[in-house]
Parts: structure tokens; sequence; C-alpha cells
């Protein structure tokens, strides 16, 4: 896959801005022009004259540098390279560009840019959990800006958690994926979050998916360039960066609305559709009469979302469907592969947390064979998931290719 042909990399305060020496290195090993702005923070760790040796380029550190700016003034360095990556983007940084400061040449070309900015996040795990940080990071991913997650693991302070900087090599993994174009001129379906199927005006049975899984799928189907339609259900997520977002709040609404998004090319099944809703929907609120009155319920099959994709005589190429299962994981979704006739199944074992948690490991399964991805960010499932969609797509254009 493809890397943008120049970057312009922004090195922020935190002890892990020696990795990205390495990852210029990277970068500029892979033909990659990389320049280089260095934060006040970001200088006590490394040096400009260290950066400038890998850059190959000069590297800015002040906003009002008048030879600088008689150079490149700030506007035209923050436009100069095809992306913005902040690596690694400090708490400091993250709180700043979520609330629109410019107080030095870093931030300041952060808002003056009018390309795509990523950033990879490293700090402590506490900063990192912290409900500031979370609401800064939810506030710039409604902005556009991509995230690369952090990794659990030690700390520089001593201590264990979430926070640590993306490894140099999976940056340059997110940056491949990120707009690459391998799936441009492919058109995905992707459906994610629970439903609710209405009791009466108030109630609804529904289920504890949160939408992350299905939500970083489509986004990363989006920067892999394909043409995305999400189908959700009830979420409290933003909509990813450029893909199209239509709500679906219960069964019959979500096939309905996949129906009349085909053809495509990708049909992703990830939400929790629901198995059956009530027999009837009462127009108004259901009363008890006193307090010791029973409730029974009569409850009629949905119908299914991907079972139903997968006979469609639009049938997309590729159908790939998730199972939610709680024993005999293996067991159970081979047999469901077959049965709803995707053509991949990934399978999750959500007896222990899934729904609603960040990280996920799943099995998948097609007809070549099982794999597991071990434990590990939604988001990264789904870059997996991606990169393995584009392998496919890249395999039948060489097989097809032959045999013309
Ligand atoms: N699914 C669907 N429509 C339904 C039910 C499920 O599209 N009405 C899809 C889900 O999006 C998922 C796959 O089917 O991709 C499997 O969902 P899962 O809940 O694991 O299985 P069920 O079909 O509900 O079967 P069971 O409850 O017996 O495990």
């Amino acid at each position: 896959m493809a890397l943008p042909r120049s970057v312009l990399l922004i090195i922020t305060g935190s002890v892990a801005a020696y990795k990205s020496l390495e990852l210029i290195r990277l970068l500029k090993a892979r033909g990659v022009a990389v320049t280089s702005i260095l934060s006040k923070g970001g200088a006590k760790f490394i040096t400009p004259l260290a950066v400038s040796s890998l850059t190959g380029t000069k590297t800015y550190d002040d906003l009002f540098s008048l030879t600088d700016e008689v150079e490149m003034g700030h506007i035209e360095l923050s436009r100069v390279a095809d992306v913005i990556l902040v690596a690694p983007a400090s708490a400091n940084i993250i709180a700043k560009m979520a609330g629109g400061i410019a107080d030095d040449l870093a931030t300041t070309a952060l808002l003056a840019t009018n390309k795509p900015v990523i950033i990879a996040p490293a700090m402590n795990h506490k900063m990192w959990h912290h409900a500031a940080t979370q609401r800064n990071l939810a506030q710039l991913k409604k902005d556009g800006v991509r995230v690369i997650e952090p990794t659990e693991g030690d700390m520089a302070c001593g201590e264990f958690g979430m926070g640590r900087l993306a490894e140099p090599a999976d940056i340059i993994k997110a940056l491949e994926q990120f707009r690459s174009g391998a799936l441009s001129g492919k058109r995905a379906i992707v459906t994610s979050g629970p439903t609710q199927e209405a009791i009466d005006p108030v109630r609804y049975i529904g289920n504890r998916s949160s939408g992350k899984q299905g939500h970083a799928i489509a986004e990363a189907l989006a920067n892999a360039g394909a043409d995305v339609t999400l189908i959700h259900g009830p979420v409290l997520l933003p909509t990813p960066h450029g893909v199209t977002a239509i709500e679906a709040h219960h069964a019959d609404a979500m096939l309905a609305a996949v129906e009349a998004a085909l053809p495509a090319d990708i049909f992703v099944g990830a939400a929790a559709v629901a198995d059956w809703r009530p027999a009837t929907t009462a127009s108004q609120k259901l009363k008890k009469q006193n307090m010791l009155d029973t409730l029974t319920l009569e409850f009629v099959p949905t119908l299914d979302v991907l079972g139903s994709v997968a006979q469609h005589k639009n049938r997309p190429t590729l159908v790939i469907g998730f199972a939610a299962e709680t024993d005999q994981v293996a067991v159970n979704a081979r047999a469901k592969r077959l049965r709803k006739q995707c053509d991949w199944l990934l399978a999750n074992d959500v007896s222990t947390a899934v729904f609603g948690a960040d990280d996920n490991e799943v099995l998948v399964i097609s007809a070549e064979g099982e794999e597991t991805w071990k434990r590990q960010s939604k988001a990264d499932i789904a870059a997996k998931l991606v990169e393995k969609i584009v392998h496919h797509f890249s395999a039948t254009k060489l097989v097809k290719g032959k045999s013309a």
C-alpha cells in the first residue's frame, strides 16, 4: 500500500519523542519526504540537530522566527505536506488542538492546515484515561482528526498501562492505510451498534452493543478509500470521518436501509441485530393496574440482515459477518458462517467483556481456513480486517488478470 509522498511531522513533549527518530528513518527509507516541527516540549527530549540529520531538512521550532517566515511562512509550512502527523502527541497538544489554541508553531500549523491530520498519542496511563483527555480525543475525532491508538505496557515513569506510543512500524502501517486508495472505487456497507425493538412508546428490548467495532471498521474502510455507508442503531459515537451514516433503530429498518444501499462490493454485518421483536407494539404506554401485575410478552423472529444480504440478487462480492458466542465459540461460529452463507465470519467470545470494551479478540473463519487475532484495540482489529479485504481484492484481480 502506498504511503503519502510527504509528511509534516510534529514532535511534541513526551519521553517517546526518541521513537520519532526511528519513525523518520523508516519514512525516509520508504521515500517519504519529511519536514519536522519540534515543539518546546519535544525539544526537551531530542534535539533539532538529531531530527534534521534524519530528515535532511531544516527543523522548525519557533513561531516568531523572522528568518523562517521569510524562508517559508507558517501557513505555507502547514500546507506543503500531504499529511500532518503528530507523533508523539502529548496530552497537552491534544487539549490545545481540541480547544483550537494556537500559541506556538506546532499548534498554529495545525489550526492553519487544509491537510488531513493524524495523531499518535503518548502519555502516562492516568493521563490517557483522564476524562479531559478522552473528551478532547472525542472532539478531535469529531473534527476529522485520525487517531493511531497507543498501546498498553510498561511506561517510562515505571507504571504500567495504556498510553505507550504505537511502534514506529505500526504508525507506518496506519499511514499506509490512511486514504491509501487501495479500496478506491469500491462501495462498502457496514452495520453497527444495537437495535431497539419497541414494546410501547417508552420501552424497548435491546442489547449491550456499543457500535465501537462496526464504527472502527467503517472508518478503516473509508481510510482505505472505499465509499462507505454505515447503517447503525442507537449509539453514542461520532460518525467516522468520510463515512455516510444512516440511522436505523430496529431490525426491520436496518434491513430496509441495507437493501436500499445495495449494490456494494463489501458488506460487513457488525451490528448486534435483535433476533426477536415483540409480536405487537402497544401504541400507548403499558400500564400496570396494581403493583403485583406481571407482564407476558410474545416475541416473533426478526429478519436476518446478514443472511438476506448473502442471498440477495445483488449480493456483494465479499460478505462478512460477526458471531457473538458465549460457549463453543469455534463450533457455533463455523456453523453460523455456513448457515448465513457469508464469506468470512469474525467470532467473538462475549462471555468476557466485549460489548462496550475498547479491545477485542476474534477468530476469523473463512473457507480458506481459520486464524486468531489476539486481543487488541477495536481500531487495530478494523485495520487488520481492511488489510485482509485489500489483499482479497488484489488477489482476485491477479487471478482474473491471469485467466484473461
Ligand atoms: N445478524 C443480522 N440480523 C439478525 C441477526 C443477526 O444481520 N436479525 C447478523 C449480525 O450482524 C452478525 C451475525 O448475524 O453479523 C451473527 O449474529 P449473532 O448475534 O452472533 O447470531 P444470531 O444470528 O443472532 O444467532 P444466535 O442468536 O443463534 O447465536
